[in-house]
């Protein structure tokens, strides 16, 4: 059995890491491409180090672009990798233009296709993610999905019952593997603190909403530290546009062990990324999310997370509240149990009969 896992963007690398270590110990022939969507040091050579990962056996080196540039030169490289290599199944992850693009190219060479972090929908197709989820799902063999939710989502979206497998949260597996690692490391950090990532394009990309999101950290300031690792679409934002980011605490992205050290401490989390809000989930954190909605409906009916949309007085409110004691508590979703990609092996093995061919 031959698996070849693509991963392209920071969100990838927590998810594919345990389903690698997984599948080895099925001693499964495994290939990792790296699509080259994230290249800076500190967005994807950190994360491989830390997280074990074995070098990437290709890079396609595709680096940054529009999303039909991205997509298409994706498409284009992995086309010739995935002919060559010729694996009896495909893993992609998540919902970056990596997933997609490595799906389409399967699906047009008839290569089994299975997806890791199936099903989850925002309903929201203003963003780049939603659209990558749909496709990647319909051109999927076996979809190995996080949350009751997903399955249902599918469901309704025509994927029939035996291709779905409810496997639990892969990237809590990773949280829960480096969690004693992240408490141990040494820390100068304020007693109380919220802890920020802003990188969507509905927040960045636009002057007046990313102003808006600045001067509302700028005055929780007066009430707690705010400590802002900021990602390189939202630094060149910030410059492009000239904004303020008075008593904002700006720091470089940071390495998966860095971010979770700063994470498991915070009084709160204010960000509008999709893994995150799942991490404070586990971690009993309260979370704001700065988005209309969320494809992890999980982290607001079980979990920490509150959806506070684009309305800064909300974000506010929400922080005092958070600071007087009264934020979310929540309770832990089930199969976050950190044997998710364990099951994932288990069923790829056992699925090894299973045809090559077009999605019926
Ligand atoms: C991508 C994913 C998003 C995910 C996010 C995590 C898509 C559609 N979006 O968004 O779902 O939440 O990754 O980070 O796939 N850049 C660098 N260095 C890098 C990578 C990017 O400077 O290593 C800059 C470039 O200017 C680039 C911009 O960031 O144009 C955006 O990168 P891109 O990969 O297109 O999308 P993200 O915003 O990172």
């Amino acid at each position: 059995m031959h698996i070849l896992h693509v991963v392209g963007a920071r969100p990838n690398f927590m998810k594919a890491a345990p389903v690698l270590r997984a599948l080895r110990e099925t001693g499964a022939e495994q290939t990792l491409v790296h699509t080259g969507q994230h290249y800076d040091v500190n967005m994807s050579d950190a994360f491989f180090r830390e997280l074990g990962m074995p070098e990437p056996d290709v890079n396609l080196a595709v680096g940054s672009g529009s999303h039909a540039e991205q997509t298409a030169e994706i498409m284009i490289r992995f086309e010739k990798v995935a002919k060559k290599y010729q694996p009896d199944l495909v893993l992609v992850y998540g919902d970056v233009n990596s997933t997609v693009a490595a799906a389409l190219v399967c699906a047009k060479l008839l290569i089994r296709l299975g997806h890791v972090e199936a099903g989850l929908r925002s309903f929201d197709r203003n963003m780049p993610e939603e659209v990558n989820r749909v496709v990647t799902d319909q051109l999927s063999n076996i979809l190995f999905t996080p949350s009751a939710d997903a399955n249902d989502n599918l469901r309704r979206e025509g994927v029939t019952a035996e291709k779905i497998c409810l496997v639990g949260n892969v990237m809590i597996d990773t949280l829960i593997r480096f969690l004693p690692i992240a408490q141990a490391m040494k820390n100068d950090l304020p007693r109380r603190y919220a802890l920020v990532t802003l990188h969507r394009p509905a927040n960045v990309d636009d002057p007046q909403m990313l102003q808006g999101i600045l001067s509302a950290l700028s005055a929780i300031h007066d009430d707690v530290p705010v400590i802002f690792p900021v990602h390189p679409r939202t630094r060149h934002a910030i410059r492009e546009f000239g904004l303020h980011t008075e008593g904002i605490e700006i720091r470089e992205p940071l390495s998966y062990l860095e971010f979770l050290a700063l994470q498991c401490r915070a009084t709160l989390v204010i960000t509008d990324s999709g893994g995150i809000q799942e991490e404070a989930t586990y971690l009993g954190i309260p979370c704001l999310t700065v988005r209309p909605n969320t494809e992890r409906p999980v982290t607001v009916e079980v979990g920490t997370n509150t959806i506070v949309g684009n309305d800064v007085e909300k974000l506010k409110a929400e922080t005092l509240n958070i600071l007087s004691g009264r934020g979310k508590k929540g309770r832990l979703p089930p199969l976050w149990d950190g044997h998710a990609s364990e099951r994932i092996a288990s069923l790829v093995a056992s699925r090894d009969a299973l045809p090559t061919g077009a999605v019926e």
